[in-house]
C-alpha cells in the first residue's frame, strides 16, 4: 500500500488525492471541462474515464463518485483477487487499459449476479465495490459505491412493443434513481412529446397527459386513454389556457435558456408545479445556464446514463 487509511491516498506523483469521478462512457470531455468550471486551479490525474483530485464536488457529469479508496500495490492476479476477496463485497470493475488481466482478476472474485431491473422493480441494497488497475502493479479499490448497479450504471429490461422511442428509458430512469412518479390521475403536461416515448411511461403510471408537440404523436399513442394531444408550438401555448397541471415535463430541442425562460413562465402561473426537463446542449456544457435551473428552489440537474449529450433537471418541491 502506497499510504495506509481509506481516504488519503498518494500517487505516483506525489499529488493528494481524496476523490475520485468516474465520467459517463464518451462524456469524458464534459466531465473535465466541468471539473475546469468548477475548480480551474486543481490538479486532476486522468486514468481513462477516471478522474482523481483532492476536492469534494458535485459533478453533474460524473456517473459515479468515490470518496473513501485505497490505492495499493498488488503482486499478481492471485495477490489483486485476494486483496479483494479479503472484503466481503461484490466487486465491479472498471478498465481503461489491461483488460485481460482485469478480466482474470474480475473472474476470480465474486461480482454478484446483477441483472437487468424491470420499471418500478424494488431495488436491491447491494453496494458494489469498485475497483481498477491504474497500473499492472497499482490498484485502486473503493469498497463502497453507496450505488446498487456495478460501477453506477443502471440497465433496465427494455420494452420494446409499444415506445416508439427510447427516450422513455430517461423516465424510467429518473422515476427509479431521482424522484418519486407522479401519482395516478396527476395531471401531467409533456411538451416536445413526440413520437411519445414520456407521454406512454406517463400514461402507463396512470396520468393524465397533456402532450404538447409540433410534430405528430405517434397513432398507437394517441390511442391509449386519458391522452390529450395538442399540437402546437411549446413555446406559444398559454399557461392560463390549460387545467392546471401537477408536473411539467419537457424534452423539446431547443436552447436551454429558451427553455429557463418557457419554466420561469410557468412557474410564475403556478408556483408549486414540479418539473422534469432535459436540457440539451448544441456544443459545449452550458454552465453558467445549467446554475440558473440549479438556482431554482427545489432543483438539481444529473446526467442520467440514458442521457445523451443532455441533462436532466428536476424541481419536486
Ligand atoms: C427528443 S424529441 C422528444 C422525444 C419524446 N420525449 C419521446 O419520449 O418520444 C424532441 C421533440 O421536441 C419537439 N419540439 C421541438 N421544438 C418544439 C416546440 N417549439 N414546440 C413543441 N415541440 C417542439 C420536436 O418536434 C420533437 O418531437
Amino acid at each position: 500500500m502506497l499510504k495506509p487509511g481509506p481516504v488519503r491516498t498518494r500517487t505516483k506523483s506525489r499529488c493528494v488525492v481524496s476523490f475520485a469521478y468516474l465520467a459517463f462512457e464518451g462524456y469524458e470531455n464534459e466531465l473535465l471541462s466541468e471539473i475546469n468550471y468548477r475548480a480551474p486551479k486543481e490538479v486532476v490525474i486522468r486514468n481513462g474515464r477516471l478522474f482523481l483530485l483532492d476536492l469534494d464536488l458535485n459533478l453533474v457529469w460524473a456517473q459515479l463518485k468515490l470518496t473513501k479508496f485505497d490505492i495499493i500495490k498488488i503482486d499478481s492476479i492471485n495477490d489483486a483477487a485476494k486483496k479483494l476477496k479479503a472484503e466481503n463485497k461484490k466487486w465491479a470493475a472498471y478498465s481503461f487499459h489491461m483488460h485481460r488481466r482485469t478480466e482474470l482478476i474480475q473472474e476470480k472474485v465474486s461480482r454478484g449476479k446483477f441483472k437487468k431491473i424491470k420499471f418500478l422493480e424494488k431495488l436491491s441494497n447491494h453496494d458494489f465495490g469498485f475497483w481498477c488497475l491504474l497500473e499492472e502493479k497499482k490498484m485502486l479499490k473503493c469498497p463502497s459505491t453507496l450505488n446498487p448497479f456495478p460501477i453506477g450504471k443502471i440497465e433496465f429490461v427494455e420494452e420494446t412493443a409499444t415506445p416508439p422511442s427510447r427516450a422513455y428509458l430517461k423516465l424510467w430512469e429518473t422515476f427509479t434513481l431521482h424522484v418519486k412518479p407522479p401519482e395516478k390521475n396527476h395531471v401531467v403536461i409533456d411538451m416536445g412529446s413526440c413520437p411519445g416515448g414520456w407521454t406512454w411511461v406517463l400514461q402507463t403510471i396512470g396520468c393524465k397527459v397533456i402532450s404538447v408537440d409540433k410534430a405528430p404523436l405517434d397513432p398507437n399513442i394517441l390511442a391509449l386513454p386519458n391522452i390529450e394531444f395538442i399540437k402546437q408550438d411549446a413555446f406559444k401555448l398559454d399557461p392560463s389556457k390549460i387545467k392546471k397541471p401537477d408536473w411539467f415535463f419537457s424534452d423539446i430541442i431547443c436552447d436551454p435558456q429558451d427553455l429557463l425562460n418557457l419554466v420561469k413562465k410557468w412557474i410564475k402561473r403556478y408556483p408549486d408545479l414540479r418539473f422534469i426537463c432535459t436540457l440539451k446542449y448544441k456544443g459545449a456544457t452550458d454552465f453558467v445556464t445549467t446554475d440558473a435551473f440549479l438556482s431554482i428552489p427545489g432543483s438539481r440537474v444529473f446526467h442520467l446514463c440514458h442521457n445523451k449529450h443532455e441533462v436532466t433537471w428536476i424541481k419536486d418541491s
